[in-house]
This record gives structure tokens, C-alpha cells and sequence, in this order.
């Protein structure tokens, strides 16, 4: 692989051991992908790693990383950090940590660790959708960030130039400021192979969840999951970041799709089909009806009592925009008792929430705001749930992976949370 002469410097341990070893993780996962060169990244999203003293205690062991990085006897020196670097959503909710059934001992141990982390300089921001709270990458800026729903926004959405990547590449570029030159790094990669035709005009936010996860499984079925779509037909004003922030989650969750366009609205295709569009006369183009919306609504419902256990709203985390839209629902209104309502969103914006009265209206109606944590990562039911509601296709498809014996209804926000209040489904 082709080093700079600062690499160079970095690789001979100029810059001390823990660069040395992060840039020598990077080169040989480098020459896995067939990168010839690293790139420097302007925005870096990782996780919080388990270091050995805790790892015995907590889910999750990260031998490599143990080694390499944070929590070796090798310590990075404070400020160390090449990037701005944010975190990815953990295990734990630090307020509710009992009541997901986390002990005292693990929370405590979880504690120390974010501040281990924030010792180092990344900012502990928990979350999936870091976009949200601060780190927002511009359009051109190369990224390492982790999550699938949050690279294919900042691919797709913003213009930045990533791969979904791991704990160990994100901390290695963390530390040197560097990543492979591979995959969506490259301009070329980053050509539209599928074109799909809207041909109807879609109206809620769970219509664009239903419309990512139709295209992921499409590309899935076509052996193209990690090719890149186009949607053409796609009404301006709707390209709202609720509905992407959904409707790009849900493609990363049925296919693999780390990277779409849409025709006229997102940054790479707003100069006409024939420049994003690889080769535009043999494009295969798939004409979107409502059936396929509908048909995907099915898939999502496999519930047929009505009867509605817990509402999950928050997947990705939700926005300030999708809060309000909550508060408002729920204004003078009442959370059936045998009703639970989880709702996930970053820190940030949760104390903002509450400073500004729409997180008291929600926790008022009975519903529970959590930060820092998802379901899919925490794998807790409460007991008796059978029935569960979301406006998150991503959500469903994993709490149902994780719990097969539950069953589902997918639709809208006013859908689930009338479900919350009702403690019955009347959506569609
Ligand atoms: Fe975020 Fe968890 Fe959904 S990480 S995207 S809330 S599955």
C-alpha cells in the first residue's frame, strides 16, 4: 500500500505506539479491501468498546481492540484523538438500567467507561443517528463511521464518502485520521446501477419505511443488495429528514444499501440521471405501485388481534420534529395502563425535550423517553408482551428476529401512539 511520508512517520512509531499499532491495524485491513492508499477522514463515529477489565462483565468482547487501543496498558494520551469523534448507541440506559434488569455493578462499570472514553476525547453521544447532535459531516468530507442507517444517511443524504465500518477500523481512524480508499470512498463506486420509478404518491413517514424496505429487498432478491438505487418520481417536498433518516434505515435492514440516490433531490443527483446513472440505457428500471407498499405493510403486520402490548417509536433514534409530533398526540391524554410506550432518541435531545416541555408532555401521558440504548442492542422484552407496534420497519425486523414468538403492526406515528392510548390497532 502507497504511504505518505507523515504515514510513513506514524507506521515507524514516530508518533508513539498506540498510532503505530492503529496504523498498522488500518493497512492490513486495507490490503484486505484492495485499497491502494488510506484517505483522511473529516468525521469519525464509533462505539464504546468493552476494555478487558470489564469485559467479563458485560456482553461483548473485543480482543483486537483490547490490544490496539483505549484500554491497553498502552494509553492514548488525552487530545490524542486525529478527529471529531462521536458514539454509537450501547447496552445500557442509564436512567431505566434497572428496569431492563442491569445491575448496579454493570451500570457502574458502564459509567466508568464513558468516562474513560470521554477522558480520551470522543464524545459520548449514544446514539444511531449522530447527525442529529452535532456530527454532520459536509458534503465531500470523507467518514468512518459505524451503523448502517447512519452511513447511508450521511452517504445518500449529506454527500460525505463512507462505508458502514466496525469498532476496531472507527477507534484506528480515530487515532490516525486515516481510512482504506475503498468502497464509497471512491467516486466511481458511487454510480446508480437500479432505477426505481415511483408511481404512486406516498403520504406518511412509515410509507417511506415501507418503501426503503421494499427497495432492500428487491436488491436483495436481484443479487444486488450492494448495489446502489436510484428513485426516480419522487416528490420534492417529501424529502424530509424524518422520512430518509426511515426510509434509508430500512434499505440497509432488508438489503445492504449503504448508499442511494434520489433523482433531483440528493446532493450527487441533482445534475440529471445520465451523470449518477452508470450506464442509463441498459439501467434496469422497477416501477414502484402501492401494492408493493402495501404488500410491505403486510409483511411488517403479522399480528392479527388487535390487542397491542408495547409501542417502539425510535428507530433510528427519534428526531426533535418526531418528538413534538408525539407530545402533541398525547397532549391531555392518558397511556393505557397495560400499554407500554418506549420511545428512543439521543441524550441531547431528550434534555432538550424536557427543558422545552415536550419530553414532560410524553413522560406525563405515561410514555418512557431512553437515551443512549436501542432494543435491538439491549435484546430485553418486557414479560407478557406479545403484540408489538412501531412506525420502524428496521425495528420490527430485528425485535421479531430477536423475539420470534411476538407478533407486529407497522404504520404511522398518530397509528401507534392512538394504539398507546387505545391499547388496540386501528392503523392500516
Ligand atoms: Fe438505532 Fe437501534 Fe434502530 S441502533 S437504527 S434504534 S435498531
Amino acid at each position: 500500500m502507497f504511504l505518505t511520508k507523515e504515514e510513513e512517520k506514524v507506521l515507524n512509531g514516530e508518533y508513539g505506539i498506540p498510532r503505530q499499532e492503529a496504523l498498522k491495524f488500518l493497512i492490513k485491513y486495507g490490503e484486505a479491501l484492495g485499497a491502494e492508499r488510506l484517505v483522511s477522514v473529516q468525521s469519525v463515529h464509533t462505539a464504546m468498546a468493552v476494555p478487558e477489565q470489564f469485559a467479563k462483565m458485560i456482553r461483548g468482547n473485543y480482543p483486537l481492540l483490547n490490544q490496539v487501543l483505549l484500554c491497553s496498558k498502552r494509553q492514548i494520551e488525552l487530545g490524542q484523538l486525529e478527529v471529531f469523534t462521536t458514539t454509537h448507541v450501547c447496552n445500557i440506559e442509564p436512567y431505566y438500567y434497572e428496569y431492563f434488569g442491569v445491575s448496579e455493578e454493570v451500570m457502574q462499570a458502564n459509567r466508568e467507561i464513558r468516562a474513560h472514553y470521554t477522558k480520551k476525547g470522543i464524545i459520548f453521544t449514544s446514539t444511531c443517528t449522530p447527525y442529529l447532535v452535532g456530527n454532520i459531516p459536509v458534503r465531500g468530507n470523507h467518514i468512518a463511521w459505524m451503523e448502517s442507517s447512519a452511513v447511508v444517511y450521511a452517504n445518500s443524504v449529506i454527500g460525505a464518502l463512507g462505508n458502514i465500518e466496525g469498532i476496531e477500523s472507527t477507534l484506528a481512524a480515530a487515532i490516525t485520521g486515516k481510512i482504506p480508499y475503498a468502497g464509497f470512498h471512491i467516486p466511481e463506486n458511487r454510480k446508480a446501477k437500479v432505477i426505481f420509478h415511483l408511481d404512486i404518491i406516498l403520504e406518511k413517514q412509515s410509507d417511506f419505511d415501507a418503501l426503503g424496505y421494499f427497495i432492500g429487498e428487491e436488491l436483495e432478491n436481484m443479487g444486488m443488495s450492494l448495489d446502489v438505487p436510484i428513485i426516480t418520481g419522487f416528490k420534492q417536498g417529501q424529502a424530509t429528514q424524518d422520512n430518509l433518516k426511515g426510509m434509508g434505515a430500512a434499505m440497509a435492514t432488508s438489503g445492504a444499501v449503504q448508499l442511494y440516490h434520489i433523482d433531483q433531490v440528493t446532493p450527487e443527483a441533482r445534475s440529471g440521471l445520465e451523470n449518477i446513472v452508470e450506464d442509463l440505457g441498459k439501467t434496469e428500471k422497477i416501477v414502484v405501485k402501492m401494492e408493493d407498499i402495501k404488500r410491505t405493510y403486510d409483511i411488517l403486520s403479522t399480528a392479527t388481534d388487535p390487542k397491542v402490548d408495547l409501542v417502539i417509536l425510535g428507530c433510528p433514534h427519534f428526531s426533535l420534529n418526531q418528538l413534538k409530533e408525539v407530545a402533541l398526540l398525547l397532549e391531555g391524554k392518558r397511556i393505557r395502563d397495560d400499554v407500554i410506550l418506549w420511545i428512543f432518541l439521543p441524550a441531547g435531545l431528550k434534555e432538550l425535550a424536557l427543558a422545552r416541555g415536550f419530553g414532560k408532555m410524553i413522560e406525563k401521558a405515561g410514555g418512557m423517553l431512553m437515551m443512549d440504548t436501542c432494543p435491538a442492542l439491549m435484546q430485553f422484552k418486557p414479560e407478557n408482551v406479545k403484540i408489538v407496534a412501531s412506525n420502524s420497519a428496521k425495528q420490527i425486523h430485528y425485535f421479531s428476529a430477536e423475539f420470534p414468538e411476538i407478533r407486529t403492526w407497522f404504520g404511522s406515528v398518530r397509528d401507534c401512539i392512538n394504539a398507546a392510548i387505545s391499547g388496540k390497532w386501528g392503523g392500516n
